[in-house]
C-alpha cells in the first residue's frame, strides 16, 4: 500500500501559515487583495472563483469581485484589466478561464501586469521559470512542487516523467523539476509520445496531466514510483446521487497498491491549487512593498 500525500492536509498548512502572514502584513498597514474576475455564467468556473473568494476571506485577503456578463467585449474586459493594474489597492489580478467564446485568452494573460500575475502565467513570468529564477509560479505546478516537498520527496537525480505539456500545468511542472534545486532527470509526455508505457514505467516520480479518466494504470507505473494526479475528470456513476464522481488521470485504485506515495482525487492536488494562489497573492503584496518573498 501506498502513502497518501494529501493535498487537504498540506494545503490547510500552508493556509495556517499565510493567516499569520496576513496578519503581520495588516499590521504594517499592507492589506493583500485579490481582484478577482468572472466573465459569463459557466458553472464550473462559478464554483471555482466561490472557493478562491471563500479561502481568501478564511485567510484574511481581501477579495474584490469583477462578475461581468459573458457578452463583454474584449476591448472592455483589457479595460478593466488595465484599471486594476493601476490600482496600487489590488495586489493580484486573477480572471477565471476559460472565457466565454469570442474571447481572446491569450490577449488578457498578456494585459495583465506580471507584478500582479498571480496565476502566473504572464510570459515574463513564464520565462522567469525557464531561466531558473522563478517569481510566480503558476498555482499548481506551484502547489506539486509543495507537495513533494512536504512530503519529503527528494526529487535530486530522480527519473520523473511529465504526461503531459500544457502551458498551464505540465510544460511549467517539468521545466521547474529539472532546474536547479529540484534536480530531476524529467522526461515530457504527449498525445505524440510513441511506447507511452514503456517510458511511464522507468519513471520514479510520475505526473499526470492529460485530462483523461483513470488513462495511467497500475502495468504503467514502475513498484515503488511517487505517482502525483493532477487530473479533475467528471466520471458517470450512477451510485452517485448526483449521478457522477471526480477522478483523476490515474486509476488510483490498481496504482494505489504499486507506488510508494500517490495523490487522492478529489483532495490532492486540487486545494494545493488554491492555497498557491493565495500565496502568490501574500508574495504579491510583499513584492510590491518591497518585501522578501515568503518560503513555504
Ligand atoms: N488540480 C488542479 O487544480 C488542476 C488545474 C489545472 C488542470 N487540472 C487538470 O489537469 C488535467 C490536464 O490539464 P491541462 O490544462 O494541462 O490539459 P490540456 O491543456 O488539455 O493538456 C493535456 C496534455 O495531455 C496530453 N495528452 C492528451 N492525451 C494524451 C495521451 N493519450 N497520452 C499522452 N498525453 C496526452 C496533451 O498532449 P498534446 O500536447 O500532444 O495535445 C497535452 O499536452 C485536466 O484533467 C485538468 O482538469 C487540474
Amino acid at each position: 500500500m501506498s502513502e497518501l500525500i494529501s493535498g487537504k492536509a498540506i494545503s490547510a498548512k500552508i493556509n495556517d501559515k499565510l493567516k499569520n502572514e496576513v496578519e503581520q502584513l495588516k499590521l504594517k498597514g499592507i492589506e493583500p487583495s485579490l481582484a478577482v474576475i468572472l466573465v459569463g455564467e459557466d458553472p464550473a468556473s462559478q464554483v471555482y472563483v466561490r472557493n478562491k473568494k471563500r479561502t481568501c476571506e478564511e485567510i484574511g485577503i481581501r477579495s474584490i469581485g469583477h462578475d461581468l456578463p459573458a457578452s463583454t467585449s474584449q476591448k472592455d474586459l483589457e479595460t478593466l484589466v488595465k484599471t486594476l493594474n493601476n490600482d496600487t489597492s489590488v495586489h493580484g489580478i486573477l480572471c477565471q478561464f476559460p472565457l466565454p467564446k469570442g474571447l481572446n485568452e491569450n490577449e488578457i494573460i498578456l494585459t495583465i501586469s506580471p507584478e500582479k500575475d498571480v496565476d502566473g502565467l504572464h510570459p515574463i513570468n513564464a520565462g522567469l521559470i525557464a531561466m531558473g529564477n522563478p517569481k510566480f509560479i503558476s498555482c499548481t505546478p506551484y502547489g506539486v512542487l509543495q507537495m513533494l516537498k512536504h512530503s519529503g520527496i527528494d526529487t535530486t537525480g530522480k527519473n520523473t516523467v511529465v504526461l503531459g505539456r500544457s502551458n498551464l500545468v505540465g510544460r511549467p511542472i517539468a521545466t521547474l523539476l529539472s532546474s536547479k534545486g529540484w534536480d530531476a532527470t524529467v522526461t515530457v509526455c504527449h498525445s505524440r509520445t510513441s511506447n507511452l508505457s514503456e517510458v511511464t514505467s522507468q519513471a520514479d516520480i510520475l505526473i499526470a496531466a492529460i485530462g483523461i479518466p483513470e488513462f495511467v494504470n497500475a502495468d504503467m507505473v514502475k513498484p515503488g514510483a511517487v505517482v502525483i494526479d493532477v487530473g479533475i475528470n467528471r466520471k458517470d456513476d450512477p451510485s452517485n446521487p448526483k449521478g457522477s464522481k471526480l477522478v483523476g488521470d490515474v486509476a488510483f485504485e490498481e496504482v494505489e497498491s504499486k507506488a510508494s506515495y500517490i495523490t487522492p482525487v478529489p483532495g490532492g492536488v486540487g486545494p494545493m491549487t488554491i492555497a498557491m494562489l493565495m500565496a502568490n497573492t501574500v508574495n504579491a503584496a510583499r513584492w510590491q512593498r518591497g518585501l522578501d518573498g515568503l518560503s513555504l
